[in-house]
Formats: structure tokens, C-alpha cells, sequence
């Protein structure tokens, strides 16, 4: 059976995307993730097979939430001193907390089990892996960009990923987009 590695995410808009880049082009180590690839995870479903990916994309695509600002400020690390991932802070209203949490419930509805995870909505920019933090660079890239802020958009779809995994890293394959707002979804009487 072919299963797929896959994931629940909020793309973001080009122009987002190039701001994340400038700044993750800095990071003075690590494994940088490329432009095209940012994205807010919001529920990463690991294997799946075709049939539990089917019956997912239903129930998403079922999903009436509305749609929300969002804006990416500050940056954050998971790891501690032993980093593993250094990440770009999203600054969103709770319609964001309610999505991710409908998200949850329609994989279950399909049959997905989910790992029990704090939701902490971020964007990843570098991953680093079994490699203690050069502190010196680490800390001045940290202190240049102590003000990181992008400009406000708006979060109008999410989307359903494949990830697959090469040795050159992850390349994310959009299989379904779903919008957010009632507007598109339901008639205006
Ligand atoms: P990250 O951005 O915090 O690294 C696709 O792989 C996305 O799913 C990544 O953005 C990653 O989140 C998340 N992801 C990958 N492996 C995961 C795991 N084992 N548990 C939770 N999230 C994971």
C-alpha cells in the first residue's frame, strides 16, 4: 500500500515569503528552508494511505471558517540550546486557534490519529540537527533581527501537503486548497 507523508498547513503570499527569505538567508547555520517551502503547519498527519487522504479531503473540504489577519513578528527557537528549528513568531486572532482545532477533529472524523501537540502556529526557517549553536553569529543574527516584523496579510485558504523526503530536503506538494470565508462557500442570500 502507497502511503503519503502529509500535513495540514496555511500557505503564505509570495511577498511573505520573499520578507522570510531575507532574513532566514542570514541564519548563520542550519539547514535553511527555501523559499517556496514556508508555510504555518497546522496539523501534520504523517503516512497516510490514499483512502484516509480521501475521506480527510471531504471533511475539509466541508469546513466553514472564516477568514483572519495574520502577521509574523518577532522569532522564536524549539530546542533550547540544543536547537533544532528557528522560526518566524505568527501574531494571529483566535480564528486561527478555532481552524487548527476543526483541522483536528475532521482528520480524526477520517480516521487519522494525531500525536497530542501543543499548537505553537510558526514558521519554520532553518532546522539544525545534532549541531550545538555557534553562539557568537547566532547571537548577532539574533540581536540584527531582535525587530522582525512582516506586514499584515490576510490568511484566505488552507491547504492539504504531500511531503516528499530527498536527500537535497523536503519538497511539499499541494494536493487540495481549501478557502476560509463564508463568502465563496455559501450564497450571498
Ligand atoms: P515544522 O515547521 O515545525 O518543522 C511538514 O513536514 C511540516 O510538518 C513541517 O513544517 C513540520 O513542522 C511538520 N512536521 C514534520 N514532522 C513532524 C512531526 N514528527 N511532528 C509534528 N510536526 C511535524
Amino acid at each position: 500500500m502507497d502511503l503519503t507523508r502529509s500535513f495540514v498547513a496555511l500557505p503564505l503570499p509570495e511577498r511573505i515569503r520573499d520578507g522570510l527569505a531575507a532574513v532566514a538567508l542570514e541564519i548563520p547555520s542550519g539547514r535553511i528552508v527555501c523559499a517556496e517551502s514556508f508555510h504555518i503547519t497546522l496539523a501534520f498527519l504523517g503516512d497516510q494511505d490514499d483512502e484516509a487522504l480521501e475521506e480527510l479531503n471531504e471533511a475539509l473540504a466541508g469546513l466553514r471558517q472564516p477568514h483572519f489577519e495574520i502577521r509574523l513578528k518577532g522569532l522564536g527557537s524549539f530546542g533550547g540550546s540544543r536547537l533544532r528549528a528557528l522560526w518566524a513568531e505568527v501574531v494571529a486572532p483566535p480564528e486561527l486557534r478555532e481552524l487548527q482545532r476543526a483541522i483536528v477533529r475532521a482528520a480524526r472524523r477520517a480516521g487519522i490519529t494525531l500525536k497530542h501537540r501543543r499548537f505553537v502556529p510558526h514558521v519554520t526557517l532553518a532546522r539544525f540537527r545534532n549541531s550545538w549553536v555557534e553562539d557568537a553569529a547566532f547571537a548577532r543574527f539574533v540581536e540584527r533581527h531582535a525587530g522582525f516584523s512582516l506586514p499584515v496579510f490576510e490568511a484566505r485558504a488552507f491547504a492539504l501537503y504531500a511531503s516528499h523526503l530527498s536527500p537535497a530536503g523536503a519538497v511539499y506538494e499541494e494536493l487540495a486548497r481549501y478557502p476560509l470565508g463564508f463568502d465563496q462557500a455559501v450564497g450571498s442570500g
